[in-house]
């Protein structure tokens, strides 16, 4: 779709980019000449993904581990990168989310999905934006988001509450910062399924036949490539013009209203424990590998 060479001399930061769908838009970055700058909270996943790309691509790929949720790291990582060169692109791609009553969230699992989807993110373009600023040069900003920004949904409060406040900061800061050159933009991707999502959205496989899948009219999940395309699209240059907008990128499943979650109306308070067990054993995974 692309010449090979459309993101040569870019510098694109990608949080969450050792991963999922990171790691997906990182590999197309590299593929199209982009250096890369990926982050996370757990470096072996990092070094293996930036290893990987260097292999496959030839191109310069630098890791960090980092929280996105704790704002002093966020600014001296952003400021390590700024010290060499400045960035050309950032994808606040990092995220957290399970599935769960809102009844039974505790006010601290509300804050741990709130604090990386709102803060963290908001954090992260801070620091970017104002470096891009003070250093009058131009740059990219994609949010990864999701349809419930414009539906809202049950069962992923926190992430629909935090996920609608960081579309509102793309309008804003595209009104804001467009006079610096600066354009800002989200995707709103439907069911393109990750093992980090999946294994706390879809802990028992259950959604995808009666649920999430058959609601998308064109019958099928999103294609990674897809996704891939549309952010190599939104990083390149040749469309300023577009900016404030974030592009629903679902097969039609919104508009047709299926992009939530209220088929979950159905299950049991022991489906949900069960749930709660499934999605706890993929965090307790993770936070072993962080060490
Ligand atoms: C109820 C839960 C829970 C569950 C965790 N908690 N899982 N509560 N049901 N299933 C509660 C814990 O009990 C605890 O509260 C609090 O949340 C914090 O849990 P920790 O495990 O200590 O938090 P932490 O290690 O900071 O992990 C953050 C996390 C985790 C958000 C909970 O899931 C994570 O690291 N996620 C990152 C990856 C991820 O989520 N990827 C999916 C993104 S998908 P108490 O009070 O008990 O101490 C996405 C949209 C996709 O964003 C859209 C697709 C259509």
């Amino acid at each position: 779709m692309f010449k090979k060479d459309l993101l040569k001399d870019k510098r694109i930061l990608i949080t969450g980019g050792g991963t999922g769908l990171g790691k997906e838009m990182a590999n197309h970055f590299a593929e199209h000449g982009a250096e890369l700058y990926i982050c996370g909270r757990r470096n072996n996943v990092l070094v293996e993904t930036a290893n990987e790309i260097i292999d496959k691509y030839k191109t310069q790929v630098h890791t960090q581990v980092l929280d996105i949720r704790a704002s002093k790291d966020v600014d001296d990582y952003v400021q390590s990168i700024f010290d060499d060169k400045p960035l050309d692109g950032l994808i606040n791609n990092a995220a957290g989310n399970f599935i769960s009553p809102t009844k039974d969230l505790s006010h601290k699992g509300f804050d741990a999905i709130a604090n990386i989807v709102f803060h963290g993110t908001f954090y992260m373009t801070h620091s970017v934006g104002k470096r891009w600023i003070e250093s009058n040069h131009k740059g990219s900003i994609v949010n990864i988001l999701t349809t419930w920004i414009w539906t809202g949904s049950p069962y992923v409060v926190p992430s629909a509450m935090s996920k609608s406040g960081i579309h509102a900061m793309t309008q804003s800061l595209a009104a804001e910062w467009g006079k610096y050159g600066i354009k800002i933009n989200g995707i709103a991707p439907g069911p393109f399924p990750t093992k980090g999502a999946w294994d706390r959205l879809n802990p028992d496989s259950k959604n995808e036949g009666d649920g999430m899948m058959s609601s998308v009219p064109l019958g099928r999940v999103g294609d990674m490539i897809e996704l891939q395309n549309l952010a190599t699209f939104l990083m390149a240059d040749g469309c300023d013009y577009l900016t404030g907008q974030t592009i629903g990128l679902d097969g039609a499943q919104y508009l047709t209203g299926g992009g939530t979650f209220s088929q979950l109306d159905k299950l049991s308070e022991e489906d949900w424990s069960n749930m709660r067990e499934m999605i706890r054993g993929a965090n307790n995974k993770d936070k072993a590998d962080r060490g």
